[in-house]
């Protein structure tokens, strides 16, 4: 489904809300709600909203857990950290417990971090699918999700559940999720904003299946359901059919 928000401020209110809806249709059934955050600087609006009203006081935050999507392979306090961000703009503000925050530590050797991190999901989510309630995702301009990037060999990683990636486009290690993680989410949230991500957003969803390209494309939840949360901007080459069709597709 894709969701056109007029702008990059109701863009991340409709977050926060699918935020909300999943926690509140996860912890009746499940006891838990588990959800890999994105990291860049799309969600961080969005994380700083949950962690205000109307949205905070909806959440059982005593029983969310909370991991990422990916990492950069730095210190948290260091800007460029996902974990960093997060922390600032929701977990000081959130009565999450400390044990329910799954971070990747991005201070160690790249290799460790994701060894590491692949213990954390194999303990939590055992030898079953590893099931997140909600997935938030973000797209870069090149037609990355997480760190999965183009042509990058982890896009091939079937058995592990993270991995660690050296993005040379970049110079940067990261740690990220791998795809059949990602697919095994129940809601996946693409969440893009801005005109720069209109091209790329038309080729992920209405051009020809090129997940080497764009690898956004690999994530195709197998029983989940994948939401595009985007705004105009982001819209602003969508087919005109489509967009002219209404804001929910
Ligand atoms: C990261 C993200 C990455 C991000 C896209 C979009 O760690 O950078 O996981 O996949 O979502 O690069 O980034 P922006 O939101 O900054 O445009």
């Amino acid at each position: 489904m894709i969701e056109i928000f007029p702008d990059a401020e109701a863009l991340m209110r409709g977050a926060a809300e699918l935020f909300v809806e999943q926690a509140q249709r996860a912890l009746p059934v499940r006891g838990r709600f588990c959800v890999a955050l994105s990291g860049g600087s799309t969600p961080k609006r969005a994380y700083e909203l949950l962690a205000g009203e109307p949205y905070c006081s909806r959440i059982d935050w005593s029983r969310v857990h909370l991991f990422w999507g990916d990492e950069r392979c730095v210190p948290p306090k260091d800007a460029r950290s996902n974990y960093g961000m997060t922390r600032a703009a929701l977990l000081d503000h959130v009565p999450i417990p400390a044990g329910n925050v799954h971070r990747v530590r991005g201070e160690l050797r790249p290799a460790d971090a994701a060894e590491e991190y692949e213990k954390i999901l194999n303990q939590f989510f055992g030898s079953g699918p590893t099931q997140f309630d909600l997935a938030f995702l973000g797209l870069g301009a090149d037609g990355h999700t997480a760190s999965l990037f183009p042509a990058a060999p982890v896009l091939h990683e079937r058995v592990r559940r993270a991995a660690e990636v050296h993005v040379a486009e970049l110079d940067m290690w990261r740690v990220t999720l791998t795809a059949p993680v990602l697919n095994a989410a129940a809601v996946v949230a693409f969440l893009v904003s801005g005109s720069d991500k209109s091209d790329v957003l038309r080729q992920v969803i209405f051009g020809p299946r090129e997940p080497e390209r764009l690898p956004a494309q690999l994530v195709q939840p197998t029983a989940g359901e994948t939401r595009w949360l985007v705004d105009r901007a982001a819209a602003s080459r969508l087919p005109a059919s489509f967009r002219a069709s209404g804001s929910k597709l």
